[in-house]
């Protein structure tokens, strides 16, 4: 089993959902635990759970994107267990709306959440790690949403889409640290997944205990929280020291890896690229390579699942 005894870890909005089945992995593998939301119910629910088992955690009671809210939950890491190894920066919030209906309060509420949150809490851990200069982990959280577009989702789908782009360069700018940073992207029946429509035929199935059916496991990688908790002890570990600036996709019976982007066709051109030259050469050299966009569904028959 892979043990994090004497480590400490800190996960954002883990008052429920999937940051709560992280929080409680981390623990069970060893881990002290500063469990963060702006729910204190949950976070409070979280800290019993792991305190039940035999599990070290504290709450840290407070919304994330400001910098002193980032600042505080190191310091309580700090504070209470002297150290600090592991962010997981997981806070999240939805708003959705087509661009056209989305208002400024619904986009910078989601931008100030994911994006500025985990800039935030990662900078304040990347400060800690780097003056303990034992090494340490950023584990951000990204989506299908931002690797790929989704109707509905402007600000989350650019908050996304940006975390993804902050573990490339942060892995970067910590190696010589040894602080390795990835972008997971989940997918797990919690509250922000269970009203998406292709699931309504299963909500009552899961409100019985039965878990998702394999198909669902499988194609569309969604199963509970916890199925994605064992890549965040992973990361966490030793084991996935040498693991930085990755996209890894969790969720059900699924483990994946995402690409960057990368340029997919060039040609060139001397002396530059005027507007008809473009035309000219456009459905030859580039046209054939254009790309797919947006979270594509396998066709699965829930009906009677
Ligand atoms: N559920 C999925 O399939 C899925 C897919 C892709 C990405 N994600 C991401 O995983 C993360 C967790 O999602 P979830 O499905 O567990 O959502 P959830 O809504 O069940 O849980 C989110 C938690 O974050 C807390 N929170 C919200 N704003 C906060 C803030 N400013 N500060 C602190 N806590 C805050 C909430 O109170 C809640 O406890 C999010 O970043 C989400 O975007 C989830």
């Amino acid at each position: 089993m892979l043990r994090l005894d004497g480590r400490v870890a800190v996960v954002t909005g883990s008052g429920r959902g999937l940051g709560r089945a992280y929080a409680i992995a981390l623990a069970a593998a060893g881990a002290s635990v500063v469990v963060n939301d702006l729910d204190a119910d949950g976070a409070g629910e979280t800290v019993a759970a792991i305190t039940a088992a035999g599990g070290a955690a504290v709450a840290e009671i407070a919304a994330v994107g400001e910098s002193a809210v980032a600042e505080a939950l190191v310091a309580r890491a700090l504070g209470e267990y002297g150290r600090l190894d592991v962010m997981v920066t997981n806070a999240g919030v939805l708003r959705d709306r087509v661009l056209w209906k989305m208002s400024d309060e619904d986009f910078d509420l989601v931008i100030h959440t994911h994006l500025r949150g985990t800039f935030t809490c990662a900078r304040a851990a990347a400060i800690q790690m780097r003056e303990q200069g034992e090494g340490g982990r950023i584990i951000v959280v990204g989506s299908p949403a931002g690797q790929r577009g989704n109707f509905g989702q402007t600000n989350y789908s650019a908050a996304k889409a940006g975390i993804a782009a902050f573990a490339r360069t942060w892995a970067l700018e910590l190696a010589r640290a040894e602080v390795t940073v990835n972008a997971i992207v989940p997918t797990a029946w919690t509250a922000m997944t269970s009203t998406i429509p292709v699931y309504a035929p299963l909500v009552e199935r899961v409100e019985r205990g039965e878990g998702l059916p394999r198909a669902v496991r499988q194609e569309h990688a969604v199963g509970m929280p916890e199925d994605c908790a064992g890549l965040v002890v992973f990361l966490a570990s030793d084991a996935g020291a040498g693991v930085s600036g990755q996209a890894i996709g969790i969720g059900g019976d699924r483990l994946s890896l995402w690409s960057h982007p990368a340029e997919v066709a060039f040609v060139l051109l001397e002396g530059g690229w005027s507007a008809e030259a473009i035309a000219e050469r456009w459905g030859q050299a580039i046209a054939p390579s254009l790309q797919s966009y947006g979270i594509e569904f396998a066709e699965l028959d829930l009906e009677g699942a």
